[in-house]
């Protein structure tokens, strides 16, 4: 009983702890630079959300500030009372020894860690040259100190509490700054997330091979997690479908897809569903085809398409443009149809032989073989014409 209590204790409290490798980060400002090897020269970067004695955020911006040409590095946590899980028992041996050590403050407020100058005089401006103090209040984002480091900051970076990526963003955006943040392939399809990569606002960067995403979690949270999740030789759990979100360039965004032509599709497609088929299947509610796999996008097509939401991985706006998505509200104007709630029903019982209802309303319908089948999640794209060609 109070194994399950404390169970159950643990998942209604929402755990943040996930920290980011030193290779991924490292391997994702790689393709910025390669883009772009001034993306941020004379720039101030802020990882706000960050913990600074051990974040590998803060160990690669401190040990590459020479290299990246940074003006300020500052670097901020969250204070550990505000925490739900404490990664770490207690204060570093650095902050124990620091002149500055406060044990109140040390669990009830936040710490910011600036890099500007050489203070060691060894020449060079790296790690040992972090300078720290305690901040003014727990250091959470939306706090006014955050945010006014925030709007002195060119870029932020950073991986932000998942349960908060909403809130984050939306923070990110009222900053009007550029950033570089982790998040969950499926928050694409947030309402508050869609329409900035539909504008072209935000995209995707350069990302984790697969999606598959492997974080140092702290020991006690290991038991929240499935089998073969958690890695307890490692101490990380392996998270799929994780992305980048981004509005600084990169390379990748700008490489077109490789496509076959329609007819080419339906003769040699890898997919048994298209390939000898007599072609892509139109929605009964969107006037747009049913592309159920990237790689099997029409070259030629000139219509819209629905195509699956990992498409905005390989997304170049030079090809195609995003139109909306699939979804309840109509809120891109794509729907040519709205099914009542008696149709609703008609279409449950004909795919289950009983009473209910199927929200046909929320996502792109085809007829197979007389009923109706809703499609997964797409988002509808056009290639780029000629003449809309931004
Ligand atoms: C996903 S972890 C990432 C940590 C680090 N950036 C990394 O990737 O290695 C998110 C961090 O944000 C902290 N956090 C949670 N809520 C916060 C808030 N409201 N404001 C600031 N930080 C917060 C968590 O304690 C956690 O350490």
């Amino acid at each position: 009983m109070a194994k399950n209590t404390k169970l159950s204790e643990a998942k209604s409290k929402k755990n943040d702890e996930f920290y980011t490798q030193y290779a991924d980060i490292e391997k994702e400002v790689n393709a910025y630079l390669e883009y772009d090897p001034d993306t941020f020269r004379g720039k101030t970067v802020l990882l706000p959300c960050d913990d600074p004695e051990w974040s590998n955020f803060t160990i690669f911006f401190a040990q590459n500030f020479a290299r990246l040409g940074l003006k300020k590095l500052i670097s901020t946590s969250y204070a550990p009372a505000s925490k739900n899980f404490n990664w770490h028992s207690g204060p570093t041996e650095f902050e124990q020894e620091s002149p500055l050590f406060d044990c109140v403050k040390s669990k009830a407020c936040g710490k910011i860690f600036v890099l500007e100058k050489d203070i060691t005089g060894d020449g060079i401006i790296n790690h040992d040259d972090l300078e720290w103090n305690y901040l003014d209040g727990d250091g959470d984002f939306r706090s006014e100190v955050v945010c006014k480091l925030r709007d002195e900051s060119d870029i932020i970076v950073t991986n932000p509490p998942f349960s908060l990526f909403r809130e984050f963003l939306a923070w990110l955006v009222q900053g009007g700054k550029k950033f570089l943040m982790i998040g969950n392939m499926n928050a694409i399809t947030y309402k508050e997330v869609f329409p900035l990569l539909k504008d072209n606002q935000m995209w995707l960067g350069n990302g984790f091979a697969g999606g598959n995403a492997y974080f140092m979690v702290p020991e006690g949270t290991a038991r929240e997690y499935a089998t073969g999740v958690y890695d307890a030789e490692r101490g990380m759990v392996h998270f799929r479908n994780c992305a980048w979100f981004t509005n600084m360039e990169h390379g990748k965004r700008h490489r077109p897809l490789e496509l076959m032509s329609l007819q080419d599709n339906l003769k040699f497609s890898r997919h048994k569903d298209i390939k000898g088929s007599t072609g892509y299947r139109k929605y009964d509610n969107y006037d747009a085809i049913e592309v159920p796999y990237t790689d099997a996008i029409p070259s030629d097509y000139p219509g819209v398409m629905g195509v699956p939401i990992s498409f905005l991985d390989k997304y170049c706006p030079e090809q195609f443009e995003i139109m909306g998505m699939c979804e309840n509200e109509d809120l891109y104007d794509l729907k040519t149809r709205v099914y009542t709630r008696q149709e609703c029903k008609d279409a449950y019982f004909a795919k289950f032989g009983k009473q209910g209802s199927y929200d046909l309303n929320a996502s792109g319908v085809l007829t197979i073989e007389g009923k109706q089948e809703k499609v997964y999640q797409r988002i509808l794209i056009r290639k780029i014409q000629p003449k809309n060609k931004k």
